[in-house]
């Protein structure tokens, strides 16, 4: 896909923790929009991405600071609007000749506060101050704050601890903030996003469709008439990636779907049917069951276990790929979140990248090229696409399931025996929770089947079965979690189905540990 052939905004990352909220506030408005950190934006690099429009982000430094974070002064001679949040109104302050003050006690501004508006109007604060209380509401968070606007730049609003918390040159449309306007602490943010690219002329040209079409061309002159494989997980990551190649290349696309054996009740059958047989993918199911069941007989370490399946993974998606004749490209789902080479003053960058379930390292080692269509992409986006796609909602909507499978819900020895145990008890609960209405309101929901058995009364008999244990929680990213309240009922009716319907559980628990201290996974 050509993304120079859209209107590009590109963000200048000063170290902000929230500059991704940055590009998703744009998304939402169509706006194709770059994150890069300011050390790689040069001229050069503003000649080549040729922004229709710039925003300076946050950042955890001080302008006063001697080397502190600046953007070329080129940024300021491309005659393209620009709008500084926070650091980055400090750094366009002083840039063009106004004066920052350090913070001291009685204005530095942390959390919740109100704008006030000056006599001055300007566009770009169409739609505020309009609820009757004459204020809007911004998220602070700043030490140091402008003390003297530079020339050429009216004042717009005015906070308690930033005299200029608004100030602009609509001459040159440049604009600067001292709040965050990108967070949910400040309602009516999205409003002046979309007032300033209203103002840049954007014309909210990204959109799934062309993102769809432009996709498929660029797959199509990057592999040529060569084959392309892709490990499909049934994920939607994955399961998008595969469908817009498959839109793409036909039957030069081949996916291998590792079977490993710790896969969900009717879960292989359904991927296979759905790819295969629905949407005419080729693709490999590889039933290697036996290979993986037998490498963990008797394994009960948790890392030994992830160790064991990424590296049968690996050499399983090797022997398949083998088979297929002169594959040049290895498909993968990478999302923008990874790629995003985040400011970090602690060096390295932010993001961390979980390997246990991709094929990291396969491409060196088996001589492959990379072809990543969603990596532009946000989930969310990655979502959207799918729809186009024709993928179903069951897909589309999944929670999220690890690349090991059953075989971390499956704490101590994995047998048969409790795998099949802990699939009936996993559909149950799943069942119970799309009933009630609850699947899209929980980010993850699952079963683990405890390494314990106790005694139980069923009928006038004694039972000696194993104990489960349901997990469910709210969470952003995966990276914290809640456990979702469910009514008392709720739990009470499920944990009788199970009782009822899975021959060897006896008894039902529920996982109340946030993460952290907790993970969401029980290994
Ligand atoms: P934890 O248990 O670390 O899980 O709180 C966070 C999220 O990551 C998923 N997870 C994995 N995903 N390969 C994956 O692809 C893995 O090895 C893996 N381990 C955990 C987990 O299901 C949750 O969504």
């Amino acid at each position: 896909m050509n993304t120079a052939e859209h209107d590009r905004l590109l963000i200048i990352d000063f170290g902000s923790q929230v500059t991704q909220l940055i590009a998703r506030r744009l998304r939402e408005l169509n706006v194709y929009c770059e994150i890069h950190p300011y050390q790689k934006v040069t001229d050069a690099f503003l000649t080549e991405f040729a922004p229709k429009a710039i925003i300076f982000s946050g950042g955890p430094d001080s302008v006063m600071r001697e080397g502190s974070p600046r953007p070329p002064k080129k940024a300021y001679e491309m005659g393209v609007p620009i709008l500084g949040i926070c650091y980055g109104q400090q750094v366009m302050m002083q840039d063009l000749g106004g004066k920052v003050e350090a913070g001291e006690h009685a204005t530095a501004e942390f959390g919740r506060a109100y704008v006030t508006p000056s006599e001055t109007r300007s566009d770009l604060l169409a739609g505020w101050f309009m609820d009757g209380s004459g204020r809007e509401q911004v998220w602070m968070s700043h030490g140091d704050h402008v003390s003297e606007v530079a020339p050429g730049f009216d004042v717009l609003g005015t906070s308690p601890g930033a005299p200029f918390a608004i100030t602009a040159d609509t001459d040159r449309r440049f604009y600067a903030v001292q709040f965050h306007p990108e967070v949910h602490h400040t309602p009516n943010g999205k409003t002046l996003y979309q007032n300033f690219v209203q103002l840049a002329g954007f014309t909210g040209d990204w959109t799934m469709g062309a993102y769809r079409e432009e996709a498929i061309r660029k797959i199509k002159d990057q592999v040529g008439d060569k084959p392309v494989i892709c490990a499909l997980s049934g994920g939607v990551d994955s399961s998008v990636a595969a469908a817009l190649l498959h839109d793409a290349i036909g039957d030069q696309l081949t996916c291998v779907f590792v079977d490993h054996g710790l896969l969900r009740m009717n879960e292989a059958e359904e991927v296979v049917a759905m790819f295969r047989d629905h949407m005419n993918l080729r693709v490999i199911h590889a039933q290697e069951q036996e290979l993986f069941l037998g490498e963990l007989d008797g394994v009960s370490d948790p890392e030994t276990k992830r160790k064991i399946i990424g590296r049968l993974f690996i050499d399983v998606f090797q022997k398949y790929a083998n088979q297929i004749e002169g594959a040049e490209f290895l498909a993968q789902g990478t999302l923008y979140p990874d790629v995003i080479e985040s400011v970090s003053f602690s060096g390295g960058p932010s993001v961390t990248i979980k390997s246990h379930h991709n094929v990291g390292g396969l491409p060196e080692k088996m001589g492959l090229k990379l072809v990543e269509p969603l990596r532009e992409l946000f989930k969310d986006e990655v979502r959207a696409l799918g729809r186009e796609l024709g993928l179903p909602d069951s897909f589309i909507g999944r929670h999220p399931f690890p690349g090991p499978g059953l075989a971390i819900r499956c704490p101590g020895e994995i047998t048969r025996e409790k795998l099949e145990i802990l699939r009936k008890a996993d559909a149950v609960y799943i069942d119970q929770i799309r009933k009630h209405g609850l699947y899209d309101e929980i980010w993850q929901a699952f079963v683990a089947i405890l390494p314990v058995r106790t005694v139980g009364v069923m009928g006038d008999g004694r039972t000696y079965d194993y104990a489960c244990a349901l997990r469910a929680v709210t969470s952003v990213d995966g990276m914290t979690a809640d456990y979702y309240p469910f009514e008392h009922d709720f739990l009470g009716e499920t944990a009788t189905r199970i009782i009822n319907e899975v021959k060897g559980i006896n008894r039902v628990t529920y996982d109340i540990t946030s993460k952290p201290p907790g993970t969401i996974e029980w290994e």
